[in-house]
């Protein structure tokens, strides 16, 4: 992949990434499409990386395919597909990580420990394998796109960080590759994380603004649905991540939801 980017490079190309874990679906192929538009040359990368995921997380049992994923990442014009072995990531020796001091302490970060200190990681190995001018990541996984335009910034990385909307199923559910996990049953409640914020934003848009009072609302919708049980559900600043009391100006409103035994995230702006 090195010896390919230098190539690519040297041709006069610039490089657009799409970093994935795989299991590709419309979102994933957003930030394709988005790619194929800001890059000469489209790579995107799949491997299910596993130092993002806790020693109680679903690493094994994430879904795999990658003889799909290359007929779709085909179809949307990726130019080259890198697909490592996690050997070849992290080799025996492996001993260097990449941490973020405030960011990754808030939303996901309590209840997944280690895993932004695993994202940060492997995107910077990415980055320095793969060499982008370009790399997009989706608005779905905001925290982690806040992660990874600071880690830009901290360490120099001389690329545009680009970060594309959600894509969502057509009643609204944010896509997931995780979303397979989900039984019919589970799935029509997973339906209540979007109704949630949309609940919210209403509530914003008529005038309310103490954060407590939209976190209760928002909360108390999801709890009404069966299987459902909330990690949290916060109202922050969209650049610090740090909790808001009112939402005087536009704030993030993040939510993270075990629907059964998959969790679940989501957010949105709501604008006063
Ligand atoms: P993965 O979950 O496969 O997601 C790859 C990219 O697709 C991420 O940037 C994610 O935000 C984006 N994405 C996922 N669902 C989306 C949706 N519904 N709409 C828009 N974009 C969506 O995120 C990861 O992999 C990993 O943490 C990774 C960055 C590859 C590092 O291992």
């Amino acid at each position: 992949m090195q010896q390919e980017a230098t190539r690519l490079l040297q041709a006069g190309n610039t490089i657009a990434l799409v970093p994935t874990m795989g299991y590709f679906h419309e979102g994933h192929l957003a930030l394709m499409r988005e790619g194929r538009k800001q890059g000469d040359a489209l790579i995107t990368s799949i491997f299910v990386n596993p130092t993002q995921f806790g020693p109680s997380e679903d690493f094994q049992a994430y879904p795999r395919d990658l003889n799909r994923d290359a007929r779709l990442a085909e179809s949307v014009g990726v130019d080259v597909i890198f697909a490592p072995e996690a050997e070849m990531m992290y080799d025996q020796g492996h001993q260097t990580y990449v941490t973020l001091d405030a960011l990754s302490l808030y939303l996901c970060g309590p209840s997944r420990p280690g895993h932004f200190r695993g994202v940060a990681t492997v995107v910077t190995k990415l980055f320095n394998i793969v060499r982008p001018q370009v790399a997009l990541f989706g608005e779905k996984d905001y925290q982690q796109l806040a992660v990874i335009r600071r880690l830009a910034r901290d360490l120099y990385f001389d690329v545009r960080i680009i970060g594309v909307p959600t894509v969502r199923e057509a009643d609204g559910l944010a896509m997931s590759s995780r979303n397979t996990y989900l039984s019919p049953d589970e799935r029509r409640s997973a339906l209540s994380i979007h109704q949630s914020i949309q609940l919210a934003q209403e509530g914003v848009a008529k005038g309310i603004k103490d954060a407590r009072q939209l976190v209760a609302e928002t909360s108390g919708l999801i709890h009404s649905h069966p299987h459902t049980k909330i990690d949290y559900v916060t109202l922050c600043d969209p650049e610090t991540l740090e909790d808001v009391k009112r939402v005087d100006e536009p704030s993030l409103m993040a939510l993270a939801v075990w629907v059964g035994h998959t969790r679940l995230i989501d957010n949105a702006i709501l604008t006063p």
